[in-house]
């Protein structure tokens, strides 16, 4: 019978998380590397990632980091072959970096659309299509997509179209990749978290934005959640523990999409 905490535990994985400096990829990378895996943030701010990599350090695993713009197939190959060299493999990969744009559907201009796009599902895509290239090959690997339960359900009041247009395309994207990669041993699956407190919605929580009491009225537990929430569910999706689970999304929202 296996024992739980060996299924838990990344004792001697690689794994890259896609803007892990900051924010719900730095908490989940933490995590990773607490349960024992080696980590490699691919960035395209340094400074900040530099900061998480001591962190990370401390911990007593290997962490290296890696300048690039995941939207940029160049940057792409190049970060996937610099880990494969460091490393001899990638078991593990968590397409983190994102970003946000709203307006109202008739305001939003094709260059934001564009960015939120490129930004939130065609790097994840080109990220998943080279490290997969490498995990078919091993036979084994988990990739995991930070999605939103905005891929799932509209917002509100905050207009966003680009923005849960990207994330809905990243859940089908979770499923197709896991349905073609299923019987080679390589596991996709979508990580979709609700309101949490990070940089990316910062600015709103200091200039007390109404939109976060609706939001909070919204939520059966009444608050966001915190980055550290995630570290539990990114290891064990990470890990053999959830060896039988591919294609699946998983929410991580505080009750908000059960009202
Ligand atoms: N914060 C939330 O409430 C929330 C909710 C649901 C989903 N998410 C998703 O979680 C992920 C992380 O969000 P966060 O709140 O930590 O955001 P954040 O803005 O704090 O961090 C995102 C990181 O991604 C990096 N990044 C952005 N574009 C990049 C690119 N092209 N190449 C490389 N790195 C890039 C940024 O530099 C930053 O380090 C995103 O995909 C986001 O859409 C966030």
């Amino acid at each position: 019978m296996p024992n739980v905490n060996e299924l838990f535990s990344l004792k001697g994985r690689t794994a890259i998380v896609t803007g892990g400096g900051q924010g719900l990829g730095k908490s989940m990378a933490i995590g990773l590397a607490q349960a024992g895996a080696d980590i490699v943030i691919a960035a395209r701010r340094i400074e900040t990632a530099l900061a998480t990599q001591k962190e990370i350090e401390a911990l007593g695993v290997k962490c290296t980091v890696i300048k690039g713009d995941m939207r940029v197939e160049e940057d792409v190959i190049r970060m996937v072959n610099q880990v494969v060299e460091e490393y001899g493999k990638i078991d593990i990969l968590f397409n983190n970096a994102g970003t946000w744009r709203g307006d109202d559907a008739e305001k939003v201009t094709t260059e934001d659309w564009k960015e939120v796009i490129d930004v939130n599902l065609t790097g994840p895509f080109i990220v998943s299509r080279e490290v997969g290239k490498v995990m078919l090959k091993q036979g084994k690997g988990s990739i995991i997509n930070v999605a939103s339960m905005s891929g799932m359900i509209v917002n509100t009041p905050q207009n966003q179209c680009a923005y849960n247009a990207s994330k809905g395309g990243l859940i089908m994207l979770t499923k197709s990749m896991a349905a073609e990669w299923a019987d080679r041993g390589v596991r996709v699956n979508a990580l979709c978290p609700g309101y949490m407190r990070t940089e990316m919605s910062e600015e709103r929580y200091q200039r007390k934005d109404p939109a976060i009491e609706r939001w909070f009225s919204m939520t059966p537990m009444g608050r966001s959640g915190v980055p550290d929430e995630l570290m539990g569910i990114a290891v064990y999706l990470a890990s053999d523990a959830s060896s039988f689970v591919t294609g699946s999304t998983y929410l991580v929202d505080g009750g908000y999409t059960a009202w």
